[in-house]
Protein backbone atom coordinates (compact mmCIF):
# COMPACT_ATOMS: atom_id res chain seq x y z
CA UNK A 1 0.00 0.00 0.00
CA UNK A 2 1.33 3.57 -1.07
CA UNK A 3 2.30 5.85 2.22
CA UNK A 4 0.16 8.69 3.53
CA UNK A 5 1.99 11.87 3.87
CA UNK A 6 0.65 14.50 6.12
CA UNK A 7 2.38 17.65 5.38
CA UNK A 8 1.80 20.62 8.43
CA UNK A 9 2.42 23.54 5.96
CA UNK A 10 2.70 23.34 2.29
CA UNK A 11 6.00 24.39 2.16
CA UNK A 12 7.24 21.59 3.90
CA UNK A 13 6.92 19.92 0.21
CA UNK A 14 8.39 20.82 -2.47
CA UNK A 15 5.47 21.22 -5.34
CA UNK A 16 7.41 18.23 -7.74
CA UNK A 17 7.51 15.81 -4.57
CA UNK A 18 3.01 15.73 -4.85
CA UNK A 19 3.33 14.75 -8.96
CA UNK A 20 0.94 11.88 -9.66
CA UNK A 21 -0.38 11.49 -6.18
CA UNK A 22 -3.57 12.69 -4.66
CA UNK A 23 -3.51 15.81 -2.51
CA UNK A 24 -6.06 16.19 0.03
CA UNK A 25 -5.94 20.37 0.68
CA UNK A 26 -7.25 21.58 4.13
CA UNK A 27 -7.82 25.08 4.99
CA UNK A 28 -10.77 24.59 7.84
CA UNK A 29 -10.57 28.03 9.02
CA UNK A 30 -11.66 29.08 6.50
CA UNK A 31 -11.23 28.62 2.49
CA UNK A 32 -11.64 25.04 2.37
CA UNK A 33 -15.32 25.18 4.69
CA UNK A 34 -16.16 27.92 2.31
CA UNK A 35 -15.66 26.20 -0.78
CA UNK A 36 -17.68 23.47 0.41
CA UNK A 37 -20.08 25.28 1.57
CA UNK A 38 -20.43 27.23 -1.58
CA UNK A 39 -20.26 23.97 -3.70
CA UNK A 40 -23.00 22.05 -1.01
CA UNK A 41 -25.17 25.29 -1.84
CA UNK A 42 -25.37 25.01 -5.72
CA UNK A 43 -22.32 26.77 -6.89
CA UNK A 44 -21.45 25.09 -10.21
CA UNK A 45 -17.32 25.72 -9.48
CA UNK A 46 -15.19 27.70 -7.78
CA UNK A 47 -12.18 29.33 -9.11
CA UNK A 48 -9.77 29.84 -6.88
CA UNK A 49 -7.02 32.99 -7.35
CA UNK A 50 -3.90 33.55 -5.92
CA UNK A 51 -4.18 37.49 -6.04
CA UNK A 52 -6.92 40.25 -6.05
CA UNK A 53 -6.26 41.51 -9.41
CA UNK A 54 -6.40 37.49 -10.85
CA UNK A 55 -9.56 37.27 -8.98
CA UNK A 56 -11.08 40.41 -10.75
CA UNK A 57 -9.64 39.64 -14.17
CA UNK A 58 -11.04 35.95 -13.87
CA UNK A 59 -14.53 37.51 -12.61
CA UNK A 60 -14.70 39.61 -15.57
CA UNK A 61 -14.58 36.37 -18.23
CA UNK A 62 -17.09 34.59 -16.84
CA UNK A 63 -19.52 37.98 -16.56
CA UNK A 64 -20.94 39.40 -13.52
CA UNK A 65 -24.16 37.09 -14.02
CA UNK A 66 -21.96 33.85 -14.14
CA UNK A 67 -19.79 34.54 -11.26
CA UNK A 68 -19.57 36.29 -7.63
CA UNK A 69 -16.04 37.25 -6.54
CA UNK A 70 -15.31 36.26 -3.03
CA UNK A 71 -12.35 36.22 -0.95
CA UNK A 72 -10.64 38.02 1.97
CA UNK A 73 -7.16 39.82 2.82
CA UNK A 74 -6.34 39.74 6.67
CA UNK A 75 -9.26 37.81 7.16
CA UNK A 76 -12.02 40.83 6.14
CA UNK A 77 -13.89 41.48 3.06
CA UNK A 78 -11.95 42.54 0.44
CA UNK A 79 -13.00 46.33 -0.96
CA UNK A 80 -15.33 45.45 -4.44
CA UNK A 81 -15.87 41.80 -4.08
CA UNK A 82 -19.46 40.27 -3.61
CA UNK A 83 -18.94 38.43 -0.61
CA UNK A 84 -16.01 37.91 1.91
CA UNK A 85 -14.75 34.12 3.37
CA UNK A 86 -17.36 33.83 5.73
CA UNK A 87 -18.67 30.32 4.88
CA UNK A 88 -22.34 31.35 5.97
CA UNK A 89 -22.12 33.89 3.18
CA UNK A 90 -22.38 31.37 0.77
CA UNK A 91 -25.96 30.86 0.65
CA UNK A 92 -27.67 28.87 -2.16
CA UNK A 93 -29.32 32.21 -3.13
CA UNK A 94 -26.59 34.11 -3.77
CA UNK A 95 -24.10 31.16 -5.32
CA UNK A 96 -26.34 28.87 -6.85
CA UNK A 97 -26.15 28.13 -10.73
CA UNK A 98 -22.96 30.26 -10.66
CA UNK A 99 -18.88 29.80 -10.31
CA UNK A 100 -17.35 31.26 -7.16
CA UNK A 101 -14.11 33.11 -8.04
CA UNK A 102 -12.19 33.13 -4.99
CA UNK A 103 -8.96 34.39 -3.49
CA UNK A 104 -7.89 33.72 0.21
CA UNK A 105 -4.21 34.06 1.98
CA UNK A 106 -3.34 30.51 2.41
CA UNK A 107 -5.70 28.23 1.42
CA UNK A 108 -6.04 28.97 -2.31
CA UNK A 109 -1.78 28.81 -2.32
CA UNK A 110 -1.91 25.42 -0.87
CA UNK A 111 -4.07 24.73 -3.65
CA UNK A 112 -1.51 26.15 -6.47
CA UNK A 113 1.03 24.07 -4.89
CA UNK A 114 -0.73 21.14 -5.73
CA UNK A 115 -0.79 21.25 -9.20
CA UNK A 116 0.91 18.51 -10.80
CA UNK A 117 -0.76 15.93 -8.26
CA UNK A 118 -3.17 13.77 -10.27
CA UNK A 119 -5.95 14.46 -8.13
CA UNK A 120 -6.62 17.20 -5.73
CA UNK A 121 -9.03 16.95 -3.39
CA UNK A 122 -10.62 19.86 -1.26
CA UNK A 123 -11.19 18.57 2.69
CA UNK A 124 -12.63 20.05 6.18
CA UNK A 125 -14.60 18.71 9.10
CA UNK A 126 -17.33 19.54 6.97
CA UNK A 127 -16.90 16.26 4.76
CA UNK A 128 -14.76 14.33 6.96
CA UNK A 129 -16.17 11.19 6.24
CA UNK A 130 -16.78 11.53 2.47
CA UNK A 131 -13.41 12.73 1.87
CA UNK A 132 -12.08 9.72 4.34
CA UNK A 133 -14.24 7.41 2.37
CA UNK A 134 -12.95 8.87 -0.71
CA UNK A 135 -9.19 8.55 -0.19
CA UNK A 136 -10.33 4.44 0.97
CA UNK A 137 -10.85 3.94 -2.32
CA UNK A 138 -7.59 6.18 -4.27
CA UNK A 139 -4.76 4.96 -1.22
CA UNK A 140 -4.75 1.38 -2.45
CA UNK A 141 -3.31 2.56 -6.01
CA UNK A 142 -2.07 6.39 -5.62
CA UNK A 143 0.98 7.94 -3.00
CA UNK A 144 -1.68 10.69 -0.31
CA UNK A 145 -0.48 13.67 0.28
CA UNK A 146 -2.92 15.55 3.26
CA UNK A 147 -1.50 19.39 2.91
CA UNK A 148 -2.40 21.95 5.61
CA UNK A 149 -2.28 25.50 4.59
CA UNK A 150 -1.26 27.00 7.57
CA UNK A 151 -1.38 30.55 7.97
CA UNK A 152 1.10 32.95 6.71
CA UNK A 153 3.79 29.78 6.78
CA UNK A 154 2.91 29.18 10.49
CA UNK A 155 1.60 25.62 11.64
CA UNK A 156 -1.94 26.13 12.33
CA UNK A 157 -3.93 23.15 15.16
CA UNK A 158 -7.45 23.25 13.90
CA UNK A 159 -5.76 22.01 9.86
CA UNK A 160 -3.56 19.59 11.94
CA UNK A 161 -6.75 18.59 13.57
CA UNK A 162 -8.44 17.92 10.06
CA UNK A 163 -5.44 15.85 8.37
CA UNK A 164 -5.07 13.62 12.16
CA UNK A 165 -9.13 12.81 11.63
CA UNK A 166 -8.57 11.95 7.98
CA UNK A 167 -5.69 9.78 8.89
CA UNK A 168 -7.42 8.01 12.10
CA UNK A 169 -10.24 7.16 9.82
CA UNK A 170 -8.44 5.63 7.26
CA UNK A 171 -7.37 3.52 10.24
CA UNK A 172 -5.42 1.29 7.95
CA UNK A 173 -2.75 -1.51 9.62
CA UNK A 174 -0.90 -2.06 6.66
CA UNK A 175 -0.64 1.71 5.32
CA UNK A 176 3.03 3.59 6.21
CA UNK A 177 1.92 6.83 7.81
CA UNK A 178 5.15 9.47 8.04
CA UNK A 179 5.78 10.95 11.26
CA UNK A 180 3.55 13.89 10.59
CA UNK A 181 0.74 11.32 10.03
CA UNK A 182 1.45 9.93 13.40
CA UNK A 183 1.68 13.42 15.19
CA UNK A 184 -1.34 14.70 13.56
CA UNK A 185 -3.41 11.22 14.02
CA UNK A 186 -2.34 11.21 17.96
CA UNK A 187 -3.77 15.08 18.43
CA UNK A 188 -6.72 14.23 17.11
CA UNK A 189 -7.14 10.71 19.04
CA UNK A 190 -6.42 13.14 22.21
CA UNK A 191 -8.95 15.79 21.30
CA UNK A 192 -11.90 12.75 21.05
CA UNK A 193 -10.52 10.72 23.67
CA UNK A 194 -12.85 11.71 26.40
CA UNK A 195 -15.92 12.37 24.04
CA UNK A 196 -18.86 11.59 26.44
CA UNK A 197 -17.81 14.77 28.27
CA UNK A 198 -18.39 17.30 25.71
CA UNK A 199 -19.90 16.83 22.13
CA UNK A 200 -17.40 16.40 19.65
CA UNK A 201 -18.71 19.55 17.48
CA UNK A 202 -18.59 21.57 20.91
CA UNK A 203 -15.22 20.01 21.51
CA UNK A 204 -13.78 21.23 18.12
CA UNK A 205 -15.09 24.32 18.01
CA UNK A 206 -13.06 25.42 21.58
CA UNK A 207 -10.03 23.70 20.14
CA UNK A 208 -10.26 25.88 17.15
CA UNK A 209 -11.36 28.68 19.10
CA UNK A 210 -7.85 28.39 20.87
CA UNK A 211 -5.91 27.69 17.97
CA UNK A 212 -4.22 30.20 15.61
CA UNK A 213 -6.80 30.56 12.48
CA UNK A 214 -9.51 30.37 15.51
CA UNK A 215 -7.50 33.41 17.47
CA UNK A 216 -7.40 35.49 14.64
CA UNK A 217 -11.15 35.39 13.70
CA UNK A 218 -12.08 35.71 16.98
CA UNK A 219 -10.04 38.73 17.03
CA UNK A 220 -11.75 40.70 13.77
CA UNK A 221 -15.30 39.91 15.14
CA UNK A 222 -16.21 36.08 12.92
CA UNK A 223 -16.09 33.90 15.60
CA UNK A 224 -18.95 32.26 14.26
CA UNK A 225 -17.68 30.57 11.66
CA UNK A 226 -15.98 28.84 13.63
CA UNK A 227 -19.12 26.86 14.63
CA UNK A 228 -19.56 26.32 11.44
CA UNK A 229 -16.23 24.94 10.44
CA UNK A 230 -16.43 22.71 13.53
CA UNK A 231 -20.40 21.08 12.06
CA UNK A 232 -18.61 17.38 10.82
CA UNK A 233 -20.15 15.55 8.38
CA UNK A 234 -22.04 18.07 7.10
CA UNK A 235 -21.54 17.58 3.55
CA UNK A 236 -21.26 14.12 1.67
CA UNK A 237 -19.27 15.74 -1.33
CA UNK A 238 -15.86 15.79 -2.13
CA UNK A 239 -14.98 18.55 -4.64
CA UNK A 240 -11.56 18.09 -7.12
CA UNK A 241 -9.63 21.02 -8.36
CA UNK A 242 -8.83 20.65 -12.13
CA UNK A 243 -5.51 22.61 -12.09
CA UNK A 244 -5.64 22.78 -15.62
CA UNK A 245 -9.17 24.61 -16.20
CA UNK A 246 -8.51 26.17 -12.77
CA UNK A 247 -11.44 25.03 -11.47
CA UNK A 248 -12.82 23.18 -8.29
CA UNK A 249 -16.11 21.17 -8.80
CA UNK A 250 -17.80 17.91 -7.77
CA UNK A 251 -18.12 16.30 -11.00
CA UNK A 252 -17.65 12.47 -10.31
CA UNK A 253 -16.67 12.50 -6.92
CA UNK A 254 -19.81 13.73 -5.45
CA UNK A 255 -19.85 10.72 -2.41
C1 LIG B 1 -6.88 31.66 4.04
O1 LIG B 1 -7.01 31.15 2.91
O2 LIG B 1 -5.85 32.19 4.43
C2 LIG B 1 -8.01 31.65 5.03
O3 LIG B 1 -9.06 30.97 4.62
C3 LIG B 1 -8.09 32.92 5.80
C4 LIG B 1 -9.43 33.35 6.32
O4 LIG B 1 -10.46 32.88 5.93
O5 LIG B 1 -9.49 34.25 7.13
Amino acid sequence: MPPIHVHFLPELVPAEAVAGSCCVVIDVLRATTTILEALAAGAVSVAPCLTIEDARARHAEFGPDAAVLGGERGGRPITGFDLGNSPAEYTAARVSGRTVVLTTTNGTKALAHCRSASEILVAAFVNLSAVTERLRKVAPSLAVNIICAGTDGMITREDVLVAGAIVAGLNSADTLLDDQALLARDAWLALVADRSVVELEVRLTEAMRASRGGRNLIEIGMASDIELAARVDRHAIVPAYDAKRGLIELGATRA
